[in-house]
């Protein structure tokens, strides 16, 4: 890690009063240099609590998305404003409006990997970590599970009283980790527990001991008697595991384990925004005000 860097980041900090947000799945070094650290839910709580007047996104844009909708009045600075992530534009407009005129009594229920657009569509959004929660308390007795397919299944098999619409929506990461390269690291570790994301495909979450957003994995592992433990998420997570756990074990199932979007962001980009305060994150101010309703029945529903 560069040191120079590093002082640089933290005197441009508090010069130009700076909070830096980060996800789990950024490098290393750049969680390092973060203020707040973590999962889409906790990223979006911590967002409506900083006192700074510029937030500094470290992650995919629906995250810096996220937090400037929560807070229209602050100033969002995205550290790569490429970093997008695809399964935030696989569902459409048009798709919504078909199943809102088909059924009657639907909730458009929007996973907050989605575009500000789609969020302004929906009536809630939710988090891999509270989306059961939530789901469970909508009155709706139709849900149209927008736009994470393999989420989406997850969460149906724990809220059986619900009616599913699914859509199919992915991502290529966790699709990625396949069964065959799960029963394979299984194999060569025996006595591993299993701990995956549930945007992993159903065969990979069957042969899993737990499944839970970046920050329920992390807290699994460091509250575990276990010393073993197979990681199916995006490989960033290993950084958080391994600075808890100095004395445990992770394995990886596999190279595919790498979100090229969350790795956009490195330090040197870090330090260029902060410098420049640019790209800055700007919405259309109507979509804002209208995506702001979902994210905050999310907060609501979800505590
Ligand atoms: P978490 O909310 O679990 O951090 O997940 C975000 C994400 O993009 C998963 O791929
Ligand atoms: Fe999107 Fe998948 Fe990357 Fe998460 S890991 S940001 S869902 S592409």
């Amino acid at each position: 890690m560069d040191k120079m860097m590093v002082q640089k980041i933290k005197q441009l900090k508090e010069e130009k009063d700076v909070v830096i947000l980060a996800h789990y799945y950024v490098d290393g070094e750049v969680q390092q240099i973060a203020d707040y650290v973590g999962d889409s839910y906790y990223l979006s709580k911590i967002a409506t609590k900083v006192k700074e007047k510029t937030i500094l996104f470290c992650g995919v844009s629906f995250m810096g998305e996220s937090a400037k909708i929560l807070n229209p009045e602050k100033k969002v600075v995205m550290a790569d404003e490429y970093a997008d992530c695809p399964m935030a534009h696989m569902v459409t407009a048009e798709r919504i409006a078909e199943v809102r005129a088909e059924y009657k009594d639907v909730a458009v229920v929007c996973y907050v990997n989605s575009t500000a657009e789609i969020k302004a569509l929906s009536d809630v959004c939710v988090t891999s970590s509270n989306a059961i929660r939530v789901v469970q308390r909508i009155k709706e007795k139709n849900i149209f599970f927008i736009p994470d397919n393999n989420l989406g299944r997850y969460v149906a098999q724990k809220v059986p009283e619900k009616n599913f619409i699914f859509h199919d929506g992915f991502c290529h990461v966790h699709k990625g980790i396949e069964a065959a390269a799960v029963l394979e690291a299984k194999k060569s570790q025996p006595d591993a527990l299993v701990l995956t994301h549930p945007e992993c495909t159903m065969d990979v979450l069957e042969l899993s001991d737990f499944v839970g957003s970046t920050s329920e994995i992390i807290d699994y592992a460091t509250k575990s008697d276990h010393n073993k433990f197979i990681i199916c998420t995006e490989m960033g997570v290993f950084f958080e595991l391994m600075q808890k756990n100095p004395d445990k074990k992770f394995y990886s199932v596999g190279h595919r384990q790498f979100c090229p979007n969350m790795k956009r962001v490195t330090l040197d980009k870090v330090l260029e925004a902060m410098e420049k305060m640019e790209p800055e994150l700007t919405l259309d101010a109507d979509i804002m005000e209208k995506a702001l309703i979902p994210l905050q029945k999310m907060l609501e529903l979800a505590e």
